[in-house]
């Protein structure tokens, strides 16, 4: 059976073990979404994962979801990058880039402007808009226009670009967790009339022109893409999962992206029907929602049983940041308390 500490190949990357460090913001970046130092010392910690998947990273001002994460629309961000992919080169590491962006999932007191969205839907429930003002009711987004869908694909092939240029070894976009990605996927965010919307193959179009002109700017065997099939996280309603995440897979399958990345957030039966459909490497998070249990070993060892190739850690990775040596130690797990996640400075970063 294969374990978790066997090495892979992806892409053009040798990986030495199979353990993923899945995306996390964390809210630490300074003004103008430029990482610090400590951004490049926390992740340089974690280089003996596998794969480091960077915490979501906005490619555009208006795709920002939260305060204080960093960002890769504009040279000083790809500047501020440099030192952060290169420490976890220096120390032995690879690292990916998770592009982000919110779409709806956001306020004008983050981004300074209204956010957008398929379609003018405001998502049932409060989205933080930074200390000052705390939680707030989710604004309406403005409806992109057809040609701006467009722009909008082009924005996360731009993000890619910097992100190499900037050291990273490829990119996720995250089609995830009721972002912008997801909210063409599903059908209550997008109500859309036009060729983006309506039917499966109208609401799988955007994600899939996000990832084609992706693989176009940067190599598709740098390009991952992370989806929560039937996730509902931001209030996200997909019908017709099964069918929806098949026609997805399909259209996706024969551009050669390096991996997938999918949370358990459907049923067994479902992800090992996308397995299957799947040609390169098949990324399973465990933990898909948040649930009680944070991953460990023996969840790994059963998603590689199923047929998974690697196996992504989260909140795993918050304090343990030597989690591959812990594992194959067995060595007990810290755990970074929730206060800590979101809110700035070293402690419970770097600590
Ligand atoms: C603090 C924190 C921040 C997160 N930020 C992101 C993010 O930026 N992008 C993303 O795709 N998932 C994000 N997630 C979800 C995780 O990648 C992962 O799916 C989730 O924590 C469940 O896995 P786990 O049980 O291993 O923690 C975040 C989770 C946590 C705990």
């Amino acid at each position: 059976m294969t374990s978790l500490f066997e090495g892979l190949r992806l892409g053009e990357l040798a990986l030495p073990n199979r353990v993923v460090m899945a995306p996390m913001t964390r809210a630490r970046a300074g003004t103008d979404g430029l990482p610090t130092a400590s951004t490049a010392t926390h992740y340089a910690r974690r280089a003996t994962a596998g794969l480091i998947v960077s915490e979501g990273v906005q490619p555009s001002l208006v795709g920002q979801s939260n305060p204080n994460t960093p960002g890769l629309y504009n040279d000083a961000q790809v500047t501020a990058w440099r030192p952060v992919t290169s420490a976890v080169h220096t120390n032995g590491g690879r690292i990916f880039a998770q592009i982000m962006h919110g779409g709806r999932v956001g306020h004008p007191e983050v981004a300074g402007q209204r956010p957008v969205g398929p379609s003018a839907v405001a998502l049932r429930g409060e989205v933080f808009a930074g200390a000052d003002f705390g939680r707030l009711p989710a604004p309406v987004p403005r409806a992109l226009s057809t040609k701006e869908v467009g722009g909008e694909v082009a924005v996360y092939a731009d993000a890619a670009r910097r992100a190499v240029s900037a050291g990273f070894d490829g990119v996720e976009l995250h089609g995830a967790n009721g972002y912008l990605i997801q909210q063409f996927l599903s059908s209550n965010a997008n109500l859309r009339t036009d060729a983006y919307g309506g039917s499966v193959a109208g609401r799988i179009r955007f994600a899939v022109e996000a990832a084609e002109a992706t693989a176009d700017a940067v190599g598709a065997e740098r390009v991952g893409i992370r989806l929560s099939p039937g996730g509902q996280v931001w209030d996200i309603v997909e019908d017709d999962v099964p069918d929806l995440y098949a026609a997805l897979f399909d259209a996706l399958a024969p551009l050669g992206l390096a991996y997938v990345h999918v949370l358990v957030t459907a049923s067994d039966d479902v992800l090992m029907e996308l397995r299957k459909r799947w040609p390169t490497a098949f990324i399973v998070n465990p933990g898909g929602q948040i649930g009680e249990t944070v991953g460990d070993l023996a969840q790994g060892e059963h998603w590689l049983s199923r047929g998974a190739d690697l196996v992504s850690y989260g909140r795993a990775y918050l304090g343990n940041p030597d989690l591959v040596e812990r594992f194959r130690t067995g060595a007990p797990l810290r755990t970074v308390e929730r206060d800590l996640w979101f809110q700035g400075g070293d402690s419970g970063y770097l600590d």
